[in-house]
């Protein structure tokens, strides 16, 4: 990391300047450290959405949007997708290195003797009226972690830390699984342990007491390949959630629960729900360029969901495997989904439209993941909660991260006032 170049800023009007210095991380562009700017130069600075701003710094994960670039602790997601599991990647993620096997069967270990919830936490889903969204429950299953685990919540302890990710990483399956079998009326599963992760999750999801299940190792390969693709995105809305919730030295699982709440929104993770939805919509190939106009017509609302990032100005890398896995899951399971159609057609007229050229709006991760999911049997309202299970792991590895930094502050933006100047209050007979 070099920090040798300088920026120099000068006020004209009041002739104050700052001498801010240039930051490099190991990849992408340099960013100019603004700490001593309001102090300098009484001002701060306005970028709202956060378009040019860094709020960190961060050893996880590494995007170049403009090439389609995106790393896991420097793998590329591609070898990652065809070599490794989700589990391993969490393991990446938490702790920088691939595992040694050794070190991955104890992860595995601890993962796997982690996954039951406790029976009292059982009981908070009675209380969710049936049609309750899975989000919703989720959200609040995971803050409420946090009561049943208050003897090891030191946020300044590395163990009671490390042992919030395990818990978080192995439960999140049963508490998701649980949110749907509530939604649907089915008994709840106890998570069986000789099974593999994602196994696991699909037996907690789709066993029922009177027959046995016959898992397809079909759809365990995709989902798995699903949660690589979703562990981590560096400092997303949902990420930099966690970090701004982690910063007030909240325990992990308010966090998360946080980040989960921020990850529901249809401009997020909530757009792999969008996405389905809208295909539902639009019904037939046909109808698309209909679908393509109202996108562009700067007078209606209506978005093509699963098409733009504000990071990628090129194909997202993640929607390239996704969408080569569809056709494959698909044909493997003998789906005849005639939503795939209407989906690519979607992506072939919006890809010569310029309007999406112009603005370099590709199809993004959730653009195909939701059919995925659908032929797997997951159903609409459950497509942000896989989300979820996934994400986690990279939530609580930036949550770790943020911990193990020295010096980490409260995160507490300004803003620019744009109220009423001073003024005095009149009694209620005189307004
Ligand atoms: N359909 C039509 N127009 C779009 C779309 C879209 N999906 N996305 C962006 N635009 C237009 C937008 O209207 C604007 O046009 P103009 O320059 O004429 O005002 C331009 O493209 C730039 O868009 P923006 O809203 O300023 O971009 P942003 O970086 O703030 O938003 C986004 C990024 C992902 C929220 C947005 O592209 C979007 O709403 N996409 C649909 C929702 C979606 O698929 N979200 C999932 C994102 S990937 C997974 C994740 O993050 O969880």
């Amino acid at each position: 990391m070099s920090d040798s170049k300088i920026v120099k800023l000068v006020d004209e009007s009041s002739n104050r300047s700052s001498e801010l210095p240039l930051i490099s991380g190991t990849l992408g562009p340099a960013c100019i450290d603004i700490g001593t700017l309001y102090k300098d130069t009484g001002h701060f600075t306005y970028d709202p959405g956060y378009g040019s701003t860094a709020s960190t710094k961060s050893a996880i994960t590494y995007i170049d949007g403009d090439e389609g670039v995106l790393l896991y602790r420097g793998y590329p997601i591609e070898q990652l997708a065809e070599k490794s599991s989700f589990l391993e990647v969490a393991y990446l993620l938490l702790n920088g290195e691939l595992p040694k096997p050794a070190e991955f069967a104890t992860f595995e270990h601890d993962i796997t003797h982690h996954t039951m919830m406790h029976e009292a936490q059982k009981n908070f889903f009675q209380g969710f009226h049936h049609d309750a969204h899975p989000m919703a429950m989720l959200a609040a299953a995971v803050a409420s972690l946090s009561a049943f685990y208050h003897d090891d919540l030191d946020v300044e302890n590395p163990a009671d830390r490390k042992m919030a990710a395990i818990r978080l990483i192995a439960k999140m399956p049963t508490i998701a699984a649980a949110c749907f079998r509530y939604s649907i009326g089915w008994p709840m599963r106890y998570p069986r342990n000789n099974l593999e992760y994602v196994d696991r999750f699909l037996h907690m999801m789709f066993e029922v007491p009177s027959e046995p299940l016959q898992l397809n190792p079909v759809a365990a390969k995709a989902l798995d390949l699903l949660f690589i693709l979703h562990a981590d995105h560096e400092q997303n809305a949902s990420t930099s959630t966690v970090r701004l919730v982690g910063s007030t030295g909240a325990n992990p699982y308010a966090s998360i629960a946080a980040g989960i709440t921020a990850l529901w929104g249809p401009a997020h993770g909530g757009a792999n729900e969008a996405v389905l939805k809208q295909l539902k919509e639009i019904g037939t190939p046909d109808n698309v360029e209909t679908a393509v106009k109202r996108a562009k017509d700067k007078n209606d609302s209506f978005r093509l969901m699963g098409f733009g990032h504000r990071v990628y100005k090129n194909f997202d890398p993640r929607a390239k495997i996704i969408r080569e896995m569809c056709h494959k899951v698909l044909a493997e399971l003998g789906v005849n989904d005639p939503l795939l159609d209407v989906a690519m057609k979607l992506e072939e007229a919006a890809l010569k439209d310029d309007y999406f050229v112009e603005r370099k709006l590709y199809p993004n991760v959730d653009f195909y993941s939701g059919i995925i999911y659908k032929a797997l049997g997951i159903p609409t309202e459950m497509f942000t909660v896989m989300f979820a299970i996934a994400r986690t792991s990279g939530w609580i590895a930036h949550w770790i991260e943020q911990h193990e930094t020295p010096g980490s502050r409260i995160g507490r933006p300004r803003q620019i006032y744009t109220g009423a100047d001073v003024r005095n209050y009149t009694p209620g007979d005189k307004r």
